[in-house]
C-alpha cells in the first residue's frame, strides 16, 4: 500500500475530526464537576465509555475492511488516516471515561491494553512512513528478484575462478558460496544477523583439514583471498585471484542489500503480529469490562 500522505490525507481531514471529537470529550468530562464527581458511571462517563468502546470496535474493523478490496466507499488511504487520528482521539476519550482509575482488575487491564495498542500504533506509523523509503534507497531501482539473479551470477563466476586456484583457495571460496545464509527465523530477519560460514584453511583441525569459521558479512573470505594475492606463487594464479576479489566484494555488497531488504520487510510484518493480536486482546477485555460493569454495578 502507498503510505505517503497517510497523515496529510485530504488536508488533514481526520486530524480535524479527531480534534473535534477530543474537544467534545473534554467539555463533556468537565461538565461532570458541576453535578457529581468524575467517574465511569455518571451519564457523561457512560457516554465517553460508549464512544471509546464503539471507537475501538471500529478501529478493529480495519482488519476486516483491509481484506475486502472489492468493497466500495472511502479509499484505503483514507481508512488508514482516519484509523491513526481517531485511534489517538479514542485514547483520550477512554482516559477521560476511566478518569485514569487504574487497578489490577479487568477494567484496569482494558485500559492498559488500550495504551499498549496505541503505543504499538504510533510505532507502526513511524515504520510505515520510514520503511518504504529506506527500502527504495537500499534497492536503488532494482527489484529483490534482480538482486538474487545478480547474486547467482556472482556465485557462478566466483566458483569458476576458484576452480583455477590452489585447492585450498578453491575449497574456501566454494564453501563460502555454499554456506552463505540469507534470512532465517524471525529474529535473524529482524536483526539482520548473518550466520554464514566457510571452511577456513588458516584454522586447521586435528588432521590438518580446514574447519568451519564465521564468514559474517563475507568478511573472512574476502580477507583470506586478499591475503593470498601477495603470496601467490605463479603469475597466473595471482591474476585469477585479482579477478576473484572484486567479484567477492560485489557479492558482499549484494548480500548486504538483500539482507537489509528482508530486514525492512520483516519490521512491518513483525509489527502487524504485535498490533493485531494486541487489538484482539483489547476487544476481548473491553467486552468483558462492559459485561462485568453491567453485572456487578
Ligand atoms: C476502550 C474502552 C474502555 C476503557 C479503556 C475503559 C476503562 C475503564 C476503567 C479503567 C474504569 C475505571 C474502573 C475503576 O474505577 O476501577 C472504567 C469504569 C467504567 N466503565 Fe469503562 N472502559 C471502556 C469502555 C466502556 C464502555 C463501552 C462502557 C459501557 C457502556 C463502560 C462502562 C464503565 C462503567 C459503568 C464504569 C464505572 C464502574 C464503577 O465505577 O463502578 N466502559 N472503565
Ligand atoms: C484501539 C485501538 C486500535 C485498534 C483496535 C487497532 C487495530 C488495528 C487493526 C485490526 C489493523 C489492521 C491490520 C491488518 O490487518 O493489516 C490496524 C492497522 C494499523 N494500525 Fe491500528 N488499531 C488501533 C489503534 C491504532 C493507533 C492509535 C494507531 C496510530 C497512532 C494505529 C496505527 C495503525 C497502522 C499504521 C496500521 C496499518 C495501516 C493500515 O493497514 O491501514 N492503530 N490496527
Amino acid at each position: 500500500m502507498i503510505f505517503t500522505g497517510i497523515l496529510s490525507y485530504r488536508g488533514y481531514r481526520y486530524l480535524w475530526w479527531s480534534l473535534g471529537l477530543s474537544t467534545f470529550a473534554v467539555l463533556l468530562f468537565a461538565s461532570q464537576y458541576a453535578s457529581d464527581t468524575a467517574r465511569g458511571n455518571t451519564w457523561q462517563g457512560y457516554t465517553l465509555g460508549s464512544i471509546a468502546g464503539t471507537g475501538v470496535l471500529w478501529l478493529g474493523y480495519l482488519g476486516v475492511r483491509k481484506r475486502r478490496y472489492a468493497a466500495g466507499g472511502a479509499p484505503m488511504l483514507g481508512w488508514s488516516s482516519a484509523h491513526v487520528y481517531l485511534g489517538l482521539a479514542v485514547f483520550l476519550v477512554a482516559t477521560l471515561h476511566s478518569v485514569a482509575h487504574l487497578s489490577f482488575t479487568i477494567h484496569g487491564m482494558t485500559y492498559l491494553l488500550l495504551t499498549v495498542v496505541i503505543i504499538s500504533g504510533i510505532v507502526g506509523v513511524y515504520l510505515y512512513l520510514t520503511c518504504p523509503r529506506a527500502t527504495a534507497d537500499n534497492r536503488q531501482g532494482v527489484s529483490r528478484a534482480q538482486l538474487f539473479a545478480e547474486l547467482l551470477d556472482l556465485d557462478r563466476r566466483a566458483r569458476e575462478l576458484a576452480r583455477r586456484c590452489d585447492p585450498r583457495v578453491a575449497a574456501a571460496v566454494r564453501s563460502a558460496v555454499e554456506r552463505t545464509v540469507i534470512g532465517g527465523g524471525a529474529l535473524a530477519q529482524l536483526t539482520g544477523a548473518d550466520r554464514s560460514l566457510f571452511l577456513d584453511p588458516d584454522r586447521p583441525g586435528p588432521a590438518g583439514e580446514p574447519t568451519l569459521a564465521s564468514n559474517a558479512e563475507q568478511r573472512a573470505i574476502t580477507e583470506f583471498v586478499s591475503s593470498r594475492i601477495p603470496r601467490g606463487d605463479k603469475r597466473a594464479e595471482v591474476a585469477t585471484l585479482q579477478q576473484l576479489l572484486p567479484i567477492l566484494f560485489r557479492r558482499q555488497a549484494v548480500l548486504r542489500r538483500i539482507r537489509r531488504d528482508i530486514q525492512l520487510q520483516s519490521f512491518l510484518e513483525f509489527w502487524l503480529y504485535v498490533h493485531v493480536p494486541l487489538s484482539v486482546g483489547l476487544i476481548a477485555a473491553l467486552l468483558t469490562h462492559v459485561v462485568s460493569v453491567f453485572l456487578y454495578w
